[in-house]
């Protein structure tokens, strides 16, 4: 019998608060309540699946990769994502949940990561503004784990992940700078951009006004809201790509002293052909809701793909 989240988180609710206002770190089950097992098995989830699914992802659009070096810098790249997935999943088995069901039997539907990674990359340049724009996005909401988490064995690890998400960073920047240099290429990034961008400042979730944090701030899974890490998202994207002289539907608004999306937000996206009908107009978050629980094209092929070597196994 496995043993019941009750069963294995023995502190009440008021222990644990206790604890993190003496400024301790919860470092296993021992110090956990039910609900802190259950918040921080949700966000680790999220985050194991996030960085698992985005190696198959980059290992498609890497096909591309114009030379044998850059083939290399790309698969150091998905060794690395494969490596913060398995921390994750590491730290889920320490917290009672059975890894190999985990990553090899869920339905990939059941996967929780963000609907973006669902889109293929099919070109270098797609690969390489992932690494801009995405791995941005996932540096932004790890840094604020690693600064805010009160979970000791994750914060601890998360030192080594920020590193290697700044390298995934770089590459992406130093290759768009690079590719927008020549015109022809430069169209092809603009392109890329064109989808990529709106996709990304969906990462982020719903809006404040839509969704609780309670437990999420409480606990300290994490330290900003949905909408201050989209912000800070855009204030790290935003100017690069000003710089570099690719358009973004996004901008400094000085009056209010944030960043203010320029295109209807959020909006309906034809995955198909990679593309927004922005023309319809803004649309509200249940329709976006309904796109992201369906996932997107590519969502049973990635998943199949990591599962395949498993389940033939257990087949044989
Ligand atoms: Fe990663
Ligand atoms: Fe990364």
């Amino acid at each position: 019998m496995t043993p019941t989240i009750e069963e294995l988180a023995p502190r009440s609710e008021d222990e644990v608060r206790e604890h993190l206002a003496a400024g301790k770190l919860v470092e296993g089950l021992q110090h956990m309540s039910p609900e802190y097992l259950r918040g921080i098995r949700r966000i680790l989830t999220v985050s194991a699946d996030t960085e698992l699914i985005s190696a198959p992802a980059y290992l498609r659009a890497a096909r591309h990769a114009p030379a044998l070096n850059n083939f290399g810098s790309a698969v150091s790249i998905i060794q690395d994502e494969l490596a913060h997935a398995h921390i994750g999943y590491r730290l889920l088995g320490d917290l009672g949940v059975a890894m190999g069901p985990l990553i090899y039997e869920r339905e990939p539907e059941q996967f929780k990561y963000p609907y973006a990674f669902d889109v293929p990359l099919d070109s270098w340049h797609e690969l390489v503004m992932a690494n801009a724009l995405y791995d941005q996005a996932g540096f932004v909401l790890l840094s604020d784990v690693h600064r805010s988490s009160t979970f000791g064995p994750w914060k601890r690890a998360l030192a080594k992940v920020d590193k290697e998400e700044t390298f995934h960073l770089r590459h992406g920047r130093t290759w768009v700078k690079k590719l927008c240099a020549d015109p022809v290429e430069k169209a092809r990034i603009q392109a890329a951009a064109d989808w990529m961008f709106i996709l990304t400042l969906e990462w982020f979730g719903l809006p404040d006004e839509r969704k609780r944090h309670g437990i999420q701030l409480e606990y300290g899974f994490k330290g900003m809201t949905n909408d201050e890490l989209r912000q800070a998202w855009m204030g790290e994207a935003v100017p690069f790509m000003q710089e570099v002289g690719i358009d973004v539907p996004a901008h400094w608004d000085e009056d209010g002293q944030r960043w203010a999306i320029d295109c209807p937000f959020p909006a309906r996206f034809d995955a198909e052909v990679k593309r927004w009908l922005l023309d319809d107009g803004a649309i509200g978050w249940d329709e976006v809701l309904v796109r992201w629980k369906g996932r997107g094209p590519m969502n049973a092929d990635y998943v199949g793909r990591l599962q395949r070597g498993y389940r033939s196994r257990m087949a044989a």
